[in-house]
C-alpha cells in the first residue's frame, strides 16, 4: 500500500494561566508553565494522508488550498514527524475549523494537536499522550495543552523531553462555560509566534515570570476545589500580567480595542454585583468570559447587547485530541 491515512479532531483551549515567551523558540520551550481548559464547542478536524506518489506536501484549510507561510508551517511540522518515523514520504493534509481562525481563539492549538495525532497515526507512530503533547508543542506551544482532556497543565520542563501537558481534571469535573465575546473577527496583525519573541524586551517580564508558580498553584487549587472566586481572581490577574508585558515590550503589542475594554469593564461590574464571571484575553481583542454554567443565560443576553459585540460563542469544557473515522474532504 503506498498511501496511509488517518483523521483526528481536537479543540482549542483557553489559558487560565498564560503561556507568553519562550526559553527556546525553536523547540517552543516556554518561560513558565501554563493552565487551560479545552473548548468543546469549537473544533478542528484534520485528515493526513502520506502518499508515495506526492512530490511535495500539500495542505487545504476549509476547502481552500494553502501556500506560503501557512503551508510552510505545516510542512516543517511534518518534517519532524517524518524524522521521528525515519521516513521521507510527503503528505496531503486537509483541515476544517468550526470557528473563525485568527480571531484570538487560538486556532493553532487545535490545528497542531489534531495534526500531531493524525500524522503520527498515519505514518505508523504509536505515541503515548505525553509524547503526542510534546510533538504538538513543536507546531504551536499552546497545542500541547489541546492533546490531554479537560483541564490541563503544561509542565514547562528543562528540555524537550520534559515539556508536555497533563490532565488535572476531566471535562465533567466542573460545569464552567467560556463565552467567547467576538468584537473583531479579523486576523490579528502580530501573531503569537512573533509576539513570544518580544516578551523578554519588557522590563515587566521577569516579574511576571516570577509570579507564575504561585498563580499556577492557586489555579490548580481553584479548579480542584471548584472555587470560582479564587479562579476568577487568578485568571484576571494572570491575563492582566500578560497584557502588561505585551504593552511594555519593544515594540509594544497592544491587542485590546476600545470594545475589549467595554466588555472587561462590564464583567468586573457584574462580578461586583455577585455574578460568578471573570474575563481573560489572549493575543487578540476578543474576550473570553469564564463563568459558572448557571450564569450563562443571564450573562450571554447582556454580553450580546454591549456595543461592538459581533457574536458570542459558548463552550463547555472539552475532551482531548482523538482519532475519528470521518475523513475531511
Ligand atoms: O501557542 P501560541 O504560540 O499560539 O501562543 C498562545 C499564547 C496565548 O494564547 C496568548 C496564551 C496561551 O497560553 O494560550
Amino acid at each position: 500500500m503506498n498511501a496511509r491515512q488517518a483523521t483526528a479532531t481536537a479543540h482549542p483551549n483557553i489559558a487560565f494561566i498564560k503561556y507568553w515567551g519562550n526559553r527556546d523558540s525553536r523547540l517552543r520551550l516556554p518561560l513558565t508553565g501554563s493552565f487551560s481548559m479545552n473548548l468543546a464547542a469549537l473544533e478542528t478536524c484534520t485528515s493526513v494522508c502520506f502518499d508515495e506518489d506526492l512530490v511535495a506536501d500539500c495542505f487545504d484549510l476549509n476547502g481552500v488550498e494553502q501556500g506560503g507561510e501557512s503551508l510552510t508551517r505545516v510542512s516543517r511540522f511534518l518534517d519532524q514527524v517524518r524524522a521521528l518515523a525515519g521516513q521521507s514520504v510527503y503528505a496531503r493534509v486537509s483541515s476544517a475549523n468550526t470557528f473563525p481562525s485568527g480571531a484570538g481563539i487560538a486556532s493553532s492549538a487545535s490545528a497542531f494537536a489534531a495534526l500531531a495525532l493524525a500524522s503520527a497515526k498515519a505514518i505508523g507512530l504509536a505515541l503515548p499522550e505525553k509524547d503526542l503533547s510534546r510533538l504538538a508543542r513543536l507546531g504551536s506551544g499552546s497545542a500541547c495543552r489541546s492533546v490531554p482532556t479537560g483541564f490541563v497543565e503544561w509542565l514547562p520542563g528543562e528540555e524537550d523531553a520534559g515539556s508536555y501537558a497533563v490532565t488535572i481534571a476531566p471535562p465533567e469535573h466542573w460545569d464552567l462555560v467560556d463565552m467567547i465575546v467576538v468584537v473583531d473577527p479579523r486576523e490579528k496583525p502580530v501573531g503569537s509566534t512573533a509576539g513570544h519573541s518580544l516578551a523578554q524586551t519588557s522590563p515587566l517580564n521577569s516579574l511576571r515570570v516570577a509570579g507564575v508558580p504561585a498563580r499556577l498553584e492557586s489555579c490548580r487549587q481553584a479548579v480542584l476545589a471548584r472555587d470560582f472566586s479564587l479562579l476568577a481572581e487568578v485568571v484576571e490577574l494572570d491575563s492582566n500580567w500578560m497584557h502588561a508585558v505585551m504593552r511594555t515590550s519593544n515594540p509594544p503589542l497592544v491587542y485590546w480595542s476600545v470594545d475589549t475594554e467595554v466588555v472587561l469593564w462590564h464583567v468586573q461590574a457584574w462580578r461586583a454585583q455577585g455574578h460568578a464571571l471573570c474575563a481573560s484575553v489572549d493575543a487578540g481583542p476578543n474576550v473570553h468570559v469564564i463563568a459558572l454554567a448557571e450564569e450563562q443565560a443571564w450573562a450571554e443576553e447582556r454580553l450580546r447587547t454591549l456595543p461592538g459585540v459581533q457574536r458570542v460563542m459558548v463552550s463547555q469544557p472539552g475532551e482531548g485530541a482523538r482519532l475519528v473515522e470521518q475523513e475531511v474532504k
